[in-house]
């Protein structure tokens, strides 16, 4: 069995990741935290072997096939440096790091280790992007000529926290959906210290792309939209996916529609197919069933450190200027 340290026993650790693992198969063989009644709250819920208030004396301490780090933007630099240095297999949360250096340097420690260092782009295993993405690879569809992806919610702020915690979700979801970006122009507006960003974008190969985030609409409004020269497929935040086929005619095209059945019980021990979860609809639980299977079979992960670079990369453009033309270097 998957022995995993986890690193952070905070509100999304809890909620989140140490739920999904059940999805995975594997065992919680150690867990670290500086908060004692965190490590004490989670040991009760979890079946945890060994608690650490130090998460050094953890890696020095046990034998681990992985480790996930889920904490302050700082920490998962910080730990992930520690177990690329001691070359286990590692998760870390997005944002990786607090900053574009420290991404970077994360890319470099990778690099010198070897070992998989995935990061934590949930959007990539949510249900309905998965769907969409065979839809998208599929030769019915086309090749993929326009990406749409709008994620607009509460205020956040300053900038640099509203983009490095919330809006690097959509700028990696437009990666994912259409492929590395060679262009991106974008304009910003600002009111009572809340963005928006209206952004373009040119695809290396050729399409293009939408992308509209910000901080200044209450909830959290998630679309996304490709279209193929036979096909558009449709994802309204998260739940709602429709298929509209019809290849180049003019009239009425068919459209495929599939939401979940949330009147049944669902979750990870009724063994169905794709159970109707959150963790499982919003991508949690398919990131770190991933995770597991990259550990067992010594694969990369995808999205991995060099995804949260290009991620990092485009925060800093967005963040450092009002609006610009930029051309990327993203292969
Ligand atoms: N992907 C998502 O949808 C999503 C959603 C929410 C949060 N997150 C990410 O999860 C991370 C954690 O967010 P949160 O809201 O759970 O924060 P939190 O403050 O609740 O948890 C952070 C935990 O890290 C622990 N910690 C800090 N320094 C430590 C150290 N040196 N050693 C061990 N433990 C340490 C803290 O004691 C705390 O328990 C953030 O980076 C955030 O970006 C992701």
């Amino acid at each position: 069995m998957i022995r995993l340290g986890m690193i952070g026993c905070g509100s999304h650790s809890t909620n989140v990741i140490f739920r999904s693992l059940q999805y995975a198969e594997c065992e919680i063989a150690a867990a670290a935290d500086l908060n004692a009644d965190l490590l004490k709250r989670n040991s009760r819920l979890f079946n945890i072997g060994k608690t650490y208030d130090d998460y050094r004396r953890m890696l020095d301490g046990e034998t681990l096939d992985g480790v996930c780090i889920v904490g302050p933007p700082a920490l998962h630099h910080a730990a992930a440096l520690e177990t690329m240095a001691r070359k286990i297999p590692t998760f870390i949360e997005k944002p990786p790091g607090q900053t574009l250096e420290q991404a970077r340097e994360l890319v470099e420690a990778q690099r010198a280790s070897g070992a998989p260092l995935m990061v934590g782009f949930m959007k990539r295993f949510a249900s309905n992007y998965v769907r969409a993405k065979a839809l998208m690879d599929s030769d019915e569809f086309g090749p993929v000529s326009h990406v749409h992806v709008r994620y607009t919610y509460w205020p956040f702020s300053p900038l640099h926290e509203h983009l490095i915690y919330m809006s690097v979700h959509p700028l990696d979801l437009a990666r994912f959906l259409g492929g590395p970006i060679k262009r991106m122009s974008f304009e910003r507006h600002e009111r009572d210290g809340e963005y928006v960003f209206a952004i373009s974008l040119r695809y290396a190969s050729g399409a293009v792309g939408m992308v509209n985030m910000g901080s200044q609409t209450p909830g959290v409004q998630e679309r996304i939209e490709v279209c193929g020269t036979n096909s558009a497929v449709y994802v309204e935040n998260l739940t709602h996916i429709e298929h509209l086929k019809g290849g180049r005619r003019k009239t009425f095209g068919q459209m495929d529609t599939w939401r979940p059945d949330l009147a049944i019980p669902s979750g990870p021990l009724f063994g169905v197919d794709e159970p109707l979860d959150t963790l499982v609809l919003q991508g949690y639980a398919g990131e770190m069933v991933h995770f597991v299977e990259c550990i067992k079979t010594g694969q990369q992960p995808s999205p991995n450190i060099v995804d949260g670079l290009r991620s990092m990369e485009l925060v800093d453009l967005l963040e450092l200027h009002e609006s610009g033309t930029f051309e990327l270097q993203d292969a």
